[in-house]
């Protein structure tokens, strides 16, 4: 049934569990920022789909490589070798400057598996992690993720120890940071949290005390990287070498990818059988990733963010928001009569933003194709406001 009544919904709620608060709207198409609705509204997209949608909708170099590679050799798993897989690796070194690269399916699949590196390699058992920091819902990546216990961590213990060291304080980091230690987990710019971008000198203190304790540095850049905050990834923004790096969402631009990233010398002790998964890597998460990163790099993508992220931190300081932070397009604005208000009339006037754990701020999360019309219209609508 598809129907002027249909309700997608309540056709949902028929047997899919009902575990996400979902939007108000419902999308039938999407092309570039634009959504439309199944009632005939338009809506400018700035929260792009959880900050997936990189190169906005069914961008035509996505819709391209997608189609020609589902003709070509729609699926094969890691039992053989393809072309399309080195690309992709050969590629993702070359954008993040890391070495190594093990690719999966999500973000909290590349955390999990950095984490399970990173207490091999040095085999200790505790991990340190982030006040305020998200790194996903599974077991270990769930351990690690700030206030999962009290919120919905739903296994009966974590798989390893975690500690968790409050944001910006470098001594109280440092201080915890020993020969006891795998690895810090960090977001270098947090995004549920409220797009938070960590102060460089404690980001610095922290690197320096793990390389001084042989402790494993990795960067969850699964919200944050990809070009969204003005660089191919937000550890070069703060000068960080991470041992591993993880990322996932942009990189597909909505086909669903995960990286785990090392360098050489966290590889060298991973053999035949060490990691593995089904779907990871498969020639249409390839095919994406690749264009993906030839999309940012031929259309100067990295320049436009840094461009328009400006315009946005100066003129979005407007209406009810009272100040905004992070980093390039992963911004957070904190509004007077919180954030949700602010969002509710945002969406009646046809903007879609992101809620965030801080009831008084909302994240602007936009494709990397954003024009400046689009900030003009949020402008607008934010003074009217
Ligand atoms: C920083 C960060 N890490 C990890 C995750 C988990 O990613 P996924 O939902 O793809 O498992 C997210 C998802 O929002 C995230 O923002």
């Amino acid at each position: 049934m598809d129907t002027a009544s249909y309700n997608a919904k309540q056709a949902e709620a028929a047997h899919l569990l009902q575990v996400y608060g979902q939007f108000d709207f419902e999308p039938v198409s999407a092309s570039g920022v634009t959504i439309t609705c199944r009632d005939g509204r338009e809506l400018m997209d700035f929260y792009g789909g959880h900050a997936v949608a990189s190169l906005g909708y069914a961008h035509p170099d996505a819709v391209a490589a997608i189609t020609q590679q589902a003709q070509q050799l729609f699926f094969q798993s890691n039992a053989v070798a393809l072309k399309v897989g080195a690309q992709a690796g050969d590629k993702l070194a070359a954008f993040s400057g890391m070495d190594r690269i093990f690719l999966c399916n999500s973000g909290a699949e590349a955390n999990e598996n950095a984490l399970k590196i990173a207490l091999r390699k040095t085999g200790r058992g505790k991990i340190l992690a982030l006040e305020h920091g998200f790194h996903g819902r599974t077991a270990a990546a769930g351990a690690v993720t700030w206030g999962a216990a009290d919120k919905w961590y739903g296994f009966p213990r974590t798989p390893f120890d975690v500690d968790f060291i409050p944001r910006d304080d470098a001594a109280k980091a440092t201080a915890q940071i020993d020969d006891s230690i795998a690895a810090v987990i960090i977001e270098p710019v947090q995004g549920i949290a409220g797009a938070y971008a960590l102060d460089a000198d404690f980001v610095s203190a922290v690197e320096a005390a793990c390389k001084q304790y042989g402790v494993l540095l990795i960067c969850d850049e699964v919200q944050c990287g990809v070009g969204r905050c003005g660089a191919p990834f937000a550890t070069q923004l703060y000068g960080l070498q991470p041992d591993l790096l993880t990322t996932a969402k942009g990189l597909g631009g909505g086909f669903p990818v995960g990286a785990v990233m090392m360098s050489e010398d966290v590889a060298s002790f991973l053999g035949s059988g060490d990691l593995g998964t089904t779907f990871g890597g498969g020639p249409l998460a390839c095919a994406l990733i690749n264009t993906v990163l030839d999309v940012i790099e031929r259309d100067k993508l990295i320049d436009n963010v840094n461009t328009l992220s400006a315009r946005l931190k100066s003129e979005c300081l407007v209406g009810p928001v009272t100040e905004i932070s992070g980093a390039g397009f992963l911004l957070g604005l904190r509004c007077e009569g919180g954030a949700n208000n602010i969002r509710g009339k945002l969406l009646e006037a046809g903007i879609i933003t992101g809620s965030s754990n801080d009831p008084e701020v909302m994240r602007l999360l936009p494709p990397l194709t954003l024009q400046d019309k689009h900030v003009d219209r949020l402008v607008s609508v934010l003074e009217s406001i």
